[in-house]
């Protein structure tokens, strides 16, 4: 299966260590043994948004602060580079092209952020598009999609299953700021709602979930072509 994963920043590296950054990559090496074809995007997470704050506090504009982000984004894609054995690309493709090259030369693209104004899983979500993925797995620090904030709501209820046009409505509302806490940006949502892809939104604090969003076997939300 060809699979893309955006691994948010806050559960791969939700300080800088290396715990969570080798299970990640043992649970990748696993998936790529046992036939899958991966492409990998990763967040900036605490880091980055330590890094907005500070940049914010000193007077930078938006896209400089998304270019802050950036950084770190590409920061933790070496960290996760580096966990990773020689199938991985040297550093991260700072383009959809080059990573879509690496893929089909059989290595695994580790990407960072590309441009200002989204985040990553917008950067996923195209790269999904662009390789034809089968499935996109959105590995997040919220166990799936939610009514409501379940941080902040005991109420808050898990939807198992949603079309691509309802994850637009339910993200449409959020604010798009660099370092916005939204679980899956609004153009993240549209790419995926007009690539007609099969998404996967799961815990990320726990890898295997990767590995139960491919079995088709998680406890997060699937999200399906609005056709289906
Ligand atoms: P993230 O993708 O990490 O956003 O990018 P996030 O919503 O904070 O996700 P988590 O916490 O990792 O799960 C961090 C910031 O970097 C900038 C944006 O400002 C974003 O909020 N960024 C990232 C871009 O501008 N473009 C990109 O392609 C990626």
């Amino acid at each position: 299966m060809k699979v893309v994963v955006s691994i948010g920043g806050s559960v791969l590296v939700p300080s800088v260590g290396s715990d969570r950054v080798a299970a990640y990559a043992a649970v990748l090496e696993d998936l790529e043994a046992a036939g899958h074809d991966l492409g990998v995007v990763v967040g900036g997470g605490p880091t980055a948004r330590e890094y907005i704050e500070a940049g914010r506090d000193l007077g930078a504009n938006e896209i400089e602060l998304d270019q802050l982000g950036i950084a770190v984004t590409r920061l933790n894609a070496r960290l996760l580079i580096a966990a990773l054995e020689d199938s991985a690309t040297p550093v991260p493709p700072e383009d959809h092209e080059t990573a879509r090259a690496a893929l089909q030369r059989g290595d695994l693209p580790v990407m960072g952020g590309t441009e200002a104004g989204h985040t990553t899983d917008a950067v996923g979500t195209a790269l999904a598009e662009y390789v034809d993925a089968d499935l996109l797995v959105y590995a997040t620090s919220v166990p799936g999609v939610y009514d409501a904030d379940p941080n902040e709501d005991p109420d808050a209820t898990r939807y198992e299953e949603l079309t691509a046009a309802e994850l637009v409505s339910l993200v449409g509302d959020l604010e798009v700021d660099a370092g916005s806490n939204a679980p899956v940006d609004l153009l993240a949502a549209k790419l995926l709602q007009r690539s007609g892809m099969t998404a996967a939104v799961v815990d990320g604090t726990d890898p295997a979930n990767l590995r139960a969003a491919i079995d088709g076997d998680h406890d997060g939300t699937t999200i399906l072509p609005d056709e289906s």
